[in-house]
């Protein structure tokens, strides 16, 4: 096989837009390398300040929040089952809490300021400590002004290791942002704006992988990688093609699946969205092939190239199987699962007429001025935590129909739980996984259900931050 360059006026260059004179210089990574879970699963880390050099070394510096300083944060590496312990401290200079994404933990470690905890000060500390019932690739987040904390790198992997996984030469993480960035390379302040907030969220001008500008990605013929992805965008979603190469997903959100091919040839992940892949290199020596973002029709860009070397790792792949073992997951029950309904409107091209806001009914062109836009059966929420939307007693299977009423996707994220998708719009082919995000497309209605077994308030909404702090944002109360 020969090499197969991508046309060249497609790539990864493409993505910025404003930002001029940057010498295209790509460099190798360190990526990769053999990790093992901590004994101790114990971290100390703060969220502050620092610098990442996100465009190349030769450039200046982006001033971030990072959790330890830097982006992504540490990688918490743990074994299923195990205690996390966390000692968190806020050296911000405003309030956050870490959220700890699509892990199933008690209610009072889930990090929703005004819900589960109070908002941790600037100079204060906050302990975590839950027990992590599912193997899987999670994320850590803030979960207080998300637009401008994720928006300025705050977020890190949290990796949970299965009793016994699948036979793999390495397990990498590529944790995939988007960051909006100005002429000097520093991050654009336009945080939480109106046309954000009403339109598809804050998009950024400039991918990275790791918080770095990597362009390249060294692997060996006959090697196989488990690639953990991560959507950690405020809003980009991104949709990535693996030329001439047939990863398998074995994992949604953490949560195993069978293993398949990509549908339609393509990852699709929305922001908060993982999957887990079995990618066997079986190129030869010396090739390099293309890794493509493809969701923006009018914004493809190459990501990065796999780049291999001149030896080979073997050379007959691996044929050892790649299945996960389930999670203890509850199955809903669904001749039996409480129905409810959940209708999101509003938006740019949306006819919302109006919602209520804190109780009181206002027509859109009012719900802007309050930084508004978004509905969830009529209902906006505020500034305050929001009375729940839907309650469902303790153990109950509970089935939701999400039905789009919009022009724009909403990836929407329930907070305790994995859930199950049942069907898109109507259609329940070669569905059935389980996932705690679940990307809803413009006028889709998209089924999902789960058994409500963790006690507590817990946060349904839009992961776009843009749209969550634009009102896209209930509660589900389990008691
Ligand atoms: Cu990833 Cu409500 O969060
Ligand atoms: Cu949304």
């Amino acid at each position: 096989m020969k090499n197969e360059m991508l046309d060249a006026t497609v790539s990864r260059r493409k993505l910025i837009m404003g930002i001029g004179g940057i010498s295209a210089a790509g460099f190798f990574a360190t990526a990769g390398v053999p990790r093992s879970a901590r004994a101790d699963a114990r971290y100390a880390f703060a969220a502050k300040p620092g610098t990442a050099q996100l465009i190349s070394e030769d450039l200046p510096a982006t001033r971030i929040w990072g959790y330890g300083g830097v982006t992504p944060g540490p990688e918490i590496r743990l074994r299923q089952g195990d205690q996390l312990q966390v000692e968190f401290e806020n050296a911000l200079p405003e309030e956050t809490t870490v959220h700890w994404h699509g892990v199933r933990l008690p209610n009072p470690m889930d990090g929703v300021p005004g819900l589960t905890q109070a908002p941790i000060q600037p100079g204060d500390k906050f302990l975590y400590e839950f027990q992590v019932p599912d193997a899987g690739t999670y994320w850590y987040h803030p979960h207080v002004n998300g637009s401008t904390q994720l928006g300025r790198g705050l977020y890190g992997p949290l990796i949970i290791e299965e009793p016994s996984p699948p036979v793999v030469d390495r397990d990498v993480v590529w944790m995939l942002d988007d960051w909006r960035l100005e002429d000097n390379f520093q991050i654009a302040e336009n945080f939480g704006n109106l046309m954000d907030m009403s339109h598809g969220g804050r998009i950024g001008n400039w991918a990275s992988i790791n918080g770095l500008p990597y362009e390249t990605f060294p692997v060996q013929a006959g090697e196989r990688i488990r690639l953990r992805i991560i959507n950690a965008a405020n809003a980009r979603i991104f949709g990535l093609e693996f030329q001439d190469h047939a990863p398998l997903v074995i994992a949604y959100d953490g949560q195993p699946t069978k293993p398949h091919p990509l549908p339609g040839g393509r990852l699709v992940l929305g922001p908060a969205m993982r999957a887990d892949l079995i990618l066997d290199m079986t190129g030869s020596p010396d090739q390099k092939f293309a890794v493509r973002d493809t969701y923006y029709e009018a914004n493809e860009f190459e990501l990065l190239d796999l780049v291999y070397g001149p030896g080979a790792v073997r050379d007959r792949l691996l044929e050892t199987g790649v299945a996960l073992a389930a999670n203890p997951l509850p199955e809903p029950d669904m001749a039996a699962a409480t129905r409810h309904q959940i209708v999101i409107a509003g938006g740019m091209m949306g006819d919302m007429g109006g919602g209520d806001l804190d109780g009181q009914r206002f027509d859109m062109q009012q719900l802007a001025e309050f930084g508004k836009a978004w509905a969830m059966n009529g209902v906006v929420a505020g500034n305050e935590a929001p009375t729940p939307l839907l309650s469902a007693r303790l153990g109950e299977s509970v089935a939701i129909t999400l039905k789009n009423d919009t022009a724009w996707e909403h990836p929407m994220h329930l907070h305790g739980h994995s859930f199950r998708v049942v069907s898109r719009d109507g259609d329940t082919s070669g569905l059935g996984e389980w996932r705690d995000t679940i990307l809803v497309d413009p006028f889709e209605t998209v089924e999902i259900a789960f058994v409500a077994d963790n006690p507590g308030d817990w946060l349904f909404h839009c992961h776009t931050q843009e749209h969550a702090a634009g009102g896209l944002l209930t509660v589900v109360r389990v008691a």
